[in-house]
């Protein structure tokens, strides 16, 4: 049960993070979803109502490479909610290009998506959970940040980078109660094989980890 707990959750607008943030609602949490763009978020939105009328769920978009724009996004809903438990860094991609054809410009705006939002939403939300005393984090990785993949290097590398920030937080975090863990992807996909029925099973997971910190 989180009933009274605000989320918030990247890539919330399709796929895991929409599987998510359904979990979350039906754990009775209120959800604050991010899209790329305000439309798409609208139209997840609109969507999860139509599924579970009156739900207490919105949807922003903050400029992900912007901390700018994420800060000013995320404190509107500590002002409106009064308080922020759960981040779920959600929100990735991936482009499965081979070496001779990666260019710089490709990894820099992987790297800028998967590990560079992923601290400026964290440092984000960081003051209102220091001041609660309680918070969880929850980061997306993947099986190919242990084992890397045969092509496409900036994403098995920003999911590394991923577990490393992770743990670091864990151990920084931990004391002062606020959790933070990167195992939903990689636990999950151990369980039942990459890209099988992974919303909903990683929408669970995250429901449980959350629940049991
Ligand atoms: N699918 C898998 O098998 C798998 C396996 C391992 C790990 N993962 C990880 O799990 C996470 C979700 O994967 P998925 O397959 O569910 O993703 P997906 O279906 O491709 O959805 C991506 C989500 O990220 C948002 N997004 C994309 N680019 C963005 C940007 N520049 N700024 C803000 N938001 C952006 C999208 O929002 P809009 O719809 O608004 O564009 C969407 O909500 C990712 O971190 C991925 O690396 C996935």
């Amino acid at each position: 049960m989180l009933k009274g707990k605000i989320a918030i959750v990247t890539g919330g607008t399709r796929g895991i993070g929409y599987a998510i943030v359904e979990k979350y609602l039906e754990n009775h949490a209120t959800v604050i979803l991010c899209g790329s763009r305000q439309e798409t978020a609208d139209k997840a939105v609109a969507k999860l109502k139509e599924a579970h009328p009156g739900c207490p769920v919105e949807g922003i978009a903050p400029d992900l490479t912007d901390y700018a724009s994420i800060k000013a996004a995320f404190d509107g809903v500590r002002e409106k909610y009064g308080r922020i438990d759960i981040l779920v860094n959600n929100a990735g991609m991936s482009s499965s290009d081979p070496l001779s054809a990666y260019t710089p410009e490709l990894f820099h705006k992987v790297m800028s998506l998967n590990v560079d939002a992923v601290f400026y939403c964290i440092r984000a939300v960081y003051d209102a959970m220091e001041a609660q005393g309680s918070g969880c984090i929850l980061n997306t990785s993947s099986m190919v940040s242990r084992y890397g993949q045969p092509k496409g290097v900036a994403y098995p590398t920003s999911k590394a980078a991923i577990n490393g920030m992770t743990l670091s937080l864990a151990r920084e975090l931990g004391p002062r109660r606020i959790s933070a863990a990167a195992d939903v992807l990689q636990r999950f996909i151990g369980w039942c094989g990459y890209n099988t029925g992974v919303g909903h099973l990683a929408g669970a997971l995250a429901a449980e980890l959350t629940e049991l910190r």
